[in-house]
């Protein structure tokens, strides 16, 4: 018999999650206005509300903590993550900072000006959120294939090479400061960007003279897929494919909590040793001294090991895999995904879910709340809530899908929680008939309302 897949690694200490009933549920999210952000953790039996910050560190992490340096200047640890980012990505100038949107805080600062266009594949929230601080436009050049639901393209996070070019012919190319690819595409889905169209969107940026930065939250699961799906790639191993990638990048900004593996931190990585000393002083007022921004001397030494960690191949083949194998199961029971299933999530169609149900009445935050119901099991909402009003009409702005987001936390949960996650949406799909309606709102933020919204049951 051929052998089955195994994790590669075993697990040296528990932390216990409290199991707690479907009355006692209904009760906690009603007294929280059907809020899933607003549950106390030990409300939630399994939280797949993100996969930042939300991994388990490794025994040689911890130890690492042990050995940390807290100096305020040349921290050993500093040292040690400077040595891991020239090694595993290759650059020679870095910038810690306490988070992924910290660095982009400081590194726009220097880079982005009133009126400058940025742009990239569907920019994460924080990260269009901080261009659209300094009132600059991110303009979104993903492939068409990554907005289409049923699509089985294998690089959905692509940018598509015509509209960016477009972008530099209609606009004076002084105006647009860099471009930013995000690997893996978080907003579209966790979806990766392959090798070739890095390289071609790099020797693009070159033919205009504008930089070339990579949000890189999900490089090594972006990486992975490039081994799997990228014929020229095969036998690349994962540290070859992350080298090549940022070779063709300017710098990085970087959210540790995802791909790193460690629960706080973040940096920016660059080449340039002027952008690294003007990124300096942003870092020094917004952040801390450039040898610690924002972060311990022990959290930079578990950072500098999870760059390693995270970028081996038996780890990531076991990461991957256990979302894919959420993703299988749940269509096994007939519910509605996104395909193909991304690098750290699952994405539920609640549309499909619950045809029934119009956008005016936030299908897929009813779909998020019916599964905490079911199994104590959170999500989050990505749809009409999330989408917030226009800003200007004060009008809902109904996005093209409607999606409930599982998040995998790494090397956290075992295929026992997946299998459990998946029968809990089953059951929620056999009642859908019954659940005839779905909320309104009672109370929202002018700004950033998901995070606070209340609700009701119509
Ligand atoms: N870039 C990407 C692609 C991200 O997914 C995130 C965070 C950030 C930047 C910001 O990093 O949180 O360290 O400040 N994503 C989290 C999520 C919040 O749940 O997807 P941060």
């Amino acid at each position: 018999m051929k052998l089955p897949f195994a994790e590669p690694f075993k697990i040296k200490m528990v932390e216990n999650i409290k199991r707690t009933t479907k009355e006692e549920r209904e009760r906690y999210i009603k007294e929280n206005y059907y809020n899933l952000f607003n549950l106390k953790s030990n409300m939630v039996f399994i939280d797949l509300l993100t996969d930042s910050g939300t991994g388990a560190m490794s025994d040689h992490q911890w130890s690492e903590l042990m050995k940390g340096d807290e100096s305020y200047a040349g921290s050993r640890s500093y040292y040690k993550l400077k040595e891991a980012i020239k090694d595993v990505l290759g650059f020679d100038y870095f910038l810690p900072t306490h988070q992924g949107r910290a660095a982009e805080n400081v590194l726009f600062s220097v880079l982005v000006k009133e009126g400058d266009i940025i742009p990239g594949n569907s920019h994460f929230d924080t990260t269009k959120g901080h261009i659209e601080f300094r009132k600059g436009r991110a303009v979104d050049c993903t492939i068409d294939e990554g907005f289409d639901p049923d699509s089985d393209y294998p690089f959905k996070g692509n940018v598509d090479l015509k509209k960016l070019e477009k972008v530099f012919k209609e606009n004076p190319i002084e105006k647009i400061p860099f471009v930013i690819i995000t690997i893996t595409n978080n907003t579209g889905g966790g979806q990766p960007v392959s090798l070739e169209n890095i390289k071609a969107v790099s020797e693009l940026c070159k033919k205009y003279g504008v930089k070339l930065f990579i949000d890189g939250a999900r490089f090594a699961e972006n990486a992975y897929f490039i081994k799997k799906r990228e014929k020229a790639y095969e036998n690349k191993s994962i540290r070859e494919i992350v080298r090549e990638i940022f070779s063709y990048a300017d710098g990085m900004t970087m959210s540790s909590k995802k791909d790193a593996i460690v629960n706080m931190g973040g940096f920016i990585a660059m080449r340039d040793p002027e952008l690294f000393r003007k990124a300096s002083v942003f870092n020094i007022m917004f952040e801390g001294f450039v040898t610690y921004g924002g972060m311990n001397g022990r959290d930079m030494a578990a950072l500098a090991r999870g760059l390693y960690e995270g970028t081996e191949f038996d780890y990531l083949e076991a990461r991957i895999r256990q979302v894919e194998y959420l993703g299988e199961k749940l269509k096994e029971y007939g519910v509605p995904i996104l395909k193909p299933v991304g690098g750290h999530a699952v994405f539920l169609d609640a549309k499909r879910f619950f045809p029934h149900i119009p956008q005016s009445e936030y299908p897929a935050q009813l779909l998020g709340v019916e599964l905490y119901i079911e199994g104590g099991v959170r999500g989050v909402e990505i749809g009409t809530i999330l989408a917030d009003r226009d800003p200007i009409t004060r009008e809902e702005r109904y996005p093209k899908l409607e999606l409930l987001r599982l998040a995998i936390p790494r090397r956290v949960y075992t295929d026992n929680h997946m299998n459990y996650v998946a029968v809990a949406a089953a059951n929620v799909l056999e009642r859908r008939d019954k659940i005839k309606r779905g909320f309104k709102i009672i109370e929202e933020a002018p700004i950033m309302r998901h995070f606070t919204v209340k609700l009701e049951r119509l």
